[in-house]
């Protein structure tokens, strides 16, 4: 497939394509006109980096989970269990996140802008603060 192809097929632009391949997270071969050539599993590996992106793991735990995939062959069905069973704690410590954000959302998380009514009560004077940074109450902490 052309680099155009790939792009159009996965929605990810030519540009993050060319940023993913001179990370390593994907290859291609070049024609004798110079130009990339990519598998069509390069559709499969784009979907994983944009979805790895998007739980927000770095490229640099990508290209560490892409570097357990055989790089002579498509990676099969059992290649990608072995991923995935590695990412189930993750998806699940993302999803919990995500329920507390929406549980949260006008609730004090106790993050010090004291901008709430209720945090006059959950968080007098910032007192999460001295847990340390970030909204506390969000990230586990209780109150
Ligand atoms: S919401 Fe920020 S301290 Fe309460």
């Amino acid at each position: 497939m052309t680099i155009g192809e790939v792009a159009k097929r996965s929605g990810t632009a030519t540009s993050a394509l060319r940023f993913y391949e001179e990370q390593g997270l994907i290859h291609s071969e070049r024609n004798d006109a110079g130009h990339r050539r990519y598998s069509r599993a390069v559709l499969r590996r784009v979907a994983f980096i944009v979805f790895a992106q998007r739980i927000g793991l770095s490229l640099d735990e990508i290209r560490a989970e892409l570097a357990q995939l055989p790089r002579n062959r498509a990676p099969d069905r059992a290649d990608w269990g072995k991923l995935t069973a590695r990412w189930r704690e993750r998806i699940a410590e993302r999803i919990a996140e995500l329920e507390r954000l929406q549980a949260t959302l006008t609730e004090c998380i106790g993050c010090g802008c004291l901008s709430l009514d209720r945090c006059q009560l959950a968080n007098p004077g910032d007192r999460a603060g001295r847990r340390g940074p970030g909204p506390r109450y969000w990230i586990r902490d209780r109150r």
